[in-house]
C-alpha cells in the first residue's frame, strides 16, 4: 500500500440530483437511489483504501454535489486553489471545503468572486509533474489559469472544452503514471488536440471511442499502476494492460446521473512539488474596443462568439450602450487567448469586424520586407473588402486599391506615406509589408436598425424564398438598374453555363440590347453555349425549346467552336453573319466588353478565351474598376474570384439555385450583398419583365 498518497471524499449521506447543472442531469432529478449510490461509493472507497489512505470531509446537508470532492479545489504540495463555483447551486460547498483544508495545513488561495474555477475537476497535474493541464470552456474561466500559473509556480497547457457532456476536464482526460494520457479526443477543440499531441508522444496517448467515454471511462483514478473507474470496454482494458495498468472496474451508475464517477468522487491531496518546474503560461490578453451600432447590428454578438470559438475568453470591461435609435455604442472588452499565435488570430477577425486598440494602447503598424519575389513574410496581414487604414509615424493612412486576399505595402517618398493592397504574386524584392495585427482598423459600415430591415427584406440567402419573395427582390434590383443606367453607372455581369441552360440567353440578350450591362465576365463555357444555342438550338445538346436530348447534340458545341475559329472570332463571326444572335452577338453589336477566363476542358478554346489566367484575371479586375453593381448569375468560381477583387460598397446580386452558393457569396457581412435562391432563368425573366413594367410605355425589345 502506498502510505504517501492521501485521497479525500466525502460520503453522500445527503446526495441527490436536485437540480440539473449538466446534461447527465436532464431527466435524472430525484431518479438516483441513496442506497445503491452508498453501495457504490463504499465499494469505490474500499477500493481506494487499498491503494491509498483516503480521507473523509464532512457531508453538508443541502449541498447534494459535495461528494464530487475532485471540485473542492486545486492541490499541489502545501498549496491549494480553492473552487469558485460556476453554477449557485454549488457555491455553498466553498466555505466547507475551505475549512477543511486550513484545519489540514493547506495555504488557500481564492479567486475573484466572478473568476470561476472548479478544481481538480478541471485542472489535472501530468503525473510526472511536469505541468498541469487546465481545462475551460464551460465551469472554469480561463483567465483562471495564470493565477494558477503564479500561485502553484507551474507550468500551464489550457485545453478548451466543447462537448457540454464533458463539461470538466475530468470526464474526458486522465494523465496516468509514466506519462501516459488516456483521453478522449472529441471533447476538444483542434488547438487543444493539438498542443495535447505536441506535449504527450504518440505511443503515450491512449484515446478512446466515445463509447467509453459516455461511460466515464476517463474519470478514473489512477494510483500508480492501479486504474479504478466506472467502466471500460474490453478494447480499452486491453489496450491499458497492454502498457502495465490493473484495471479496476467498479460500477458507479448513480453517479452517473448528476455527471460524475470515479474521479469526481476523489480529490488526491498529495501532489508532491518538483524542484524545477516553475510558473509559466503562454496565456495573453489584450484590450480591444469596439465601436458602431454594436447591439443593433449584432456586431456584439458575432465579436464575441468569434472569441469563443476561436477558443479564448473575454470580459467585457465597460458598455456605453447608444441610447437614441441612431446613436452608437461602445465597449471595450479584455480578450484573452491560450496561446500567442491564437491571440493574433483572434484579434485579426476582430479588427475585419472593426475593433481597434483603446486610444492608450494605439501604435504604430509593424513592417517586414519581402526578400523573395512573390512571397510575402509569415505574418502578413490579409485584407478584406472592408476600407482599411494603417498607422504609420503616428499617421493613419487610408490603403488604396483595397481588395481581399492581398498584402498592404507600405511606401514612403519624401515624407509623404501611401499604403495599398498588392496581391502575393506581385510583391517584389524590398516591398514592406504590413505585419501581425497592430496599428490597423477596418471600418466596418455598421448598419443601423432601418438598413437592417431593408437589408432583411431583400436577403434570401436563408433559402427560404418563396416566390413572392423573390419577385419583391427582383422589384428592387430592376428599380436601381434603371437608377444605375440612367445616371450612367456600371452594372458588371458575372456568367455561367447555367444561364443558357435554363433559357436566360434571351433575357440577358434583352438587358444588353437596353444598355443594363457594361461589360461581361464568364469562362469559355458560357460562350460556347450560347453560340450553341444561337446556331443549333441546343444547349449542352439539349433541345431549347422541347427540353429533351437531341441525336448527336452531345457534338453540338465542338461544330460551334470550330465554326468560330474558322471565322477567327466571336466579333468576326458577328460579322460575317455567322453569329446572328444571343448574349455574345450582343456584347459584339452593343460593345459590351468581355473577359472569358480559360478552359480546363481540351475540346476548345474558342478564340477569344483567355488561356494565360494571370492575363485573364488582369482583366476582370480592369473591367471590374469603377462597377456600381456586379450581378452573379450561377457561376460560382468566376464570382468568388470577382468578389475577392471587389471593395466593400459595390451591390452584389448574387442569383443560385443552390442556397450554399448564395450564402457563400453574399456573406460579406455588409449591406450592399444581396442573394437570390432561385433558378437563374426564371429569375433573368422576371427582371425583364420588372424592368419592362418600370420602362413603359417605352417596350423593351
Ligand atoms: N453534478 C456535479 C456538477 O455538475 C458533478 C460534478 C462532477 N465532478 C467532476 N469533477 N467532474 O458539478
Amino acid at each position: 500500500m502506498a502510505e504517501s498518497i492521501r485521497i479525500l471524499m466525502c460520503p453522500p449521506d445527503h446526495y441527490d440530483v436536485d437540480y440539473v447543472i449538466n446534461p447527465w442531469m436532464e431527466g435524472n432529478i430525484h431518479k438516483s437511489s441513496r442506497d445503491r449510490a452508498v453501495e457504490q461509493w463504499q465499494k469505490l472507497h474500499h477500493v481506494l483504501k487499498d491503494v491509498a489512505v483516503v480521507d473523509l470531509v464532512n457531508p453538508q446537508k443541502g449541498w447534494p454535489d459535495m461528494v464530487f470532492t475532485a471540485n473542492a479545489g486545486l492541490v499541489l504540495g502545501d498549496n491549494v486553489v480553492l473552487s469558485r463555483f460556476f453554477h449557485e447551486e454549488r457555491q455553498g460547498e466553498e466555505p466547507h471545503f475551505k475549512q477543511w483544508f486550513e484545519d489540514n495545513g493547506f495555504t488557500v488561495y481564492e479567486l475573484d468572486e466572478d473568476l470561476p474555477f472548479e478544481g481538480a475537476g478541471d485542472a489535472l497535474l501530468d503525473r510526472e509533474g511536469r505541468w498541469l493541464w487546465a481545462g475551460y470552456g464551460f465551469r472554469s474561466e480561463l483567465d483562471s489559469h495564470p493565477y494558477l500559473a503564479k500561485w502553484l509556480d507551474i507550468e500551464v497547457l489550457s485545453l478548451h472544452l466543447i462537448d457540454e457532456r464533458f463539461y470538466h476536464l475530468d470526464t474526458c482526460f486522465c494523465p496516468l503514471t509514466g506519462g501516459y494520457l488516456l483521453y478522449y479526443p472529441g471533447a476538444f477543440d483542434s488547438y487543444s488536440n493539438h498542443l495535447i499531441e505536441m506535449r504527450v508522444p504518440v505511443e503515450k496517448r491512449i484515446t478512446i471511442e466515445e463509447a467509453d467515454a459516455v461511460n466515464f471511462a476517463c474519470n478514473a483514478v489512477n494510483v500508480n499502476q492501479t486504474i479504478v473507474m466506472n467502466k471500460a470496454s474490453d478494447r480499452l482494458k486491453e489496450s491499458l494492460q497492454e502498457v502495465g495498468f490493473n484495471i479496476i472496474e467498479t460500477p458507479l451508475t448513480e453517479f452517473l446521473k448528476a455527471g460524475g464517477a470515479a474521479k469526481c468522487l476523489t480529490l488526491r491531496i498529495t501532489e508532491p512539488v518538483l524542484e524545477d518546474v516553475h510558473a509559466n503560461t503562454p496565456i495573453e490578453s489584450r484590450i480591444l474596443r469596439m465601436e458602431g451600432h454594436l447591439l443593433d447590428a449584432g456586431i456584439m454578438n458575432t465579436a464575441l462568439d468569434l472569441v469563443v470559438d476561436n477558443g479564448g475568453s473575454f470580459k467585457v470591461l465597460n458598455f456605453n450602450l447608444g441610447i437614441e435609435r441612431q446613436s452608437t455604442s461602445v465597449a471595450d472588452v479584455r480578450v484573452s487567448a491560450p496561446s500567442h499565435q491564437l491571440m493574433e488570430e483572434i484579434s485579426r477577425q476582430l479588427i475585419d469586424l472593426g475593433a481597434v486598440a483603446p486610444p492608450q494602447e494605439v501604435c504604430d503598424v509593424k513592417i517586414e520586407t519581402v526578400t523573395k519575389a512573390g512571397v510575402a513574410p509569415d505574418d502578413f496581414y490579409v485584407t478584406t473588402i472592408y476600407p482599411t487604414e494603417v498607422r504609420v509615424n503616428g499617421e493613419w493612412s487610408r490603403v488604396q486599391e483595397q481588395r481581399m486576399d492581398a498584402a498592404i505595402v507600405v511606401r514612403e517618398t519624401n515624407g509623404q506615406t501611401t499604403a495599398s493592397c498588392k496581391i502575393l504574386r506581385d510583391l517584389a524584392i524590398g516591398d514592406r509589408v504590413v505585419v501581425d495585427v497592430d496599428g490597423i482598423r477596418t471600418a466596418r459600415k455598421t448598419e443601423s436598425r432601418e438598413q437592417r430591415t431593408t437589408q432583411e427584406f431583400s436577403f434570401m440567402g436563408a433559402g427560404v424564398s418563396s416566390e413572392r419573395r423573390v419577385e419583391l427582390v427582383v422589384e428592387q434590383i430592376a428599380w436601381e438598374l434603371r437608377q444605375i443606367r440612367d445616371r450612367g453607372g456600371k452594372v458588371v455581369v458575372t456568367a455561367g453555363p447555367v444561364v443558357i441552360h435554363t433559357g436566360g440567353a434571351q433575357h440577358l440578350s434583352s438587358l444588353m440590347r437596353n444598355g443594363y450591362v457594361q461589360a461581361l465576365l464568364g469562362g469559355n463555357a458560357i460562350a460556347v453555349h450560347d453560340i450553341e444555342q444561337a446556331l443549333m438550338g441546343t444547349s449542352l445538346g439539349v433541345d431549347m425549346q422541347k427540353g429533351v436530348p437531341v441525336r448527336g447534340g452531345h457534338r453540338h458545341h465542338l461544330k460551334v467552336i470550330n465554326t468560330v475559329r474558322r471565322c477567327g472570332s466571336i466579333a468576326q463571326a458577328v460579322e460575317q453573319g455567322v453569329l446572328p444572335k444571343g448574349v455574345m452577338y450582343e456584347c459584339v453589336k452593343n460593345n459590351i466588353p468581355f473577359c472569358l477566363a480559360g478552359s480546363i476542358r481540351d475540346d476548345g478554346p474558342l478564340p477569344d478565351t483567355e488561356m494565360d489566367l494571370i492575363k485573364a484575371q488582369a482583366e476582370y479586375a480592369r473591367l471590374l474598376e469603377g462597377t456600381d453593381m456586379i450581378l452573379m448569375l450561377s457561376t460560382m468560381l468566376h464570382s468568388i474570384g470577382v468578389g475577392n477583387m471587389t471593395p466593400a460598397g459595390v451591390k452584389m446580386v448574387c442569383v443560385d439555385i443552390n442556397p450554399a452558393v448564395v450564402t457563400k457569396l453574399s456573406d460579406r457581412g455588409s449591406v450592399e450583398s444581396v442573394g437570390v435562391v432561385t433558378d437563374v432563368g426564371l429569375f433573368l425573366s422576371l427582371l425583364v419583365n420588372q424592368l419592362e413594367k418600370l420602362t413603359s410605355p417605352y417596350q423593351l425589345s
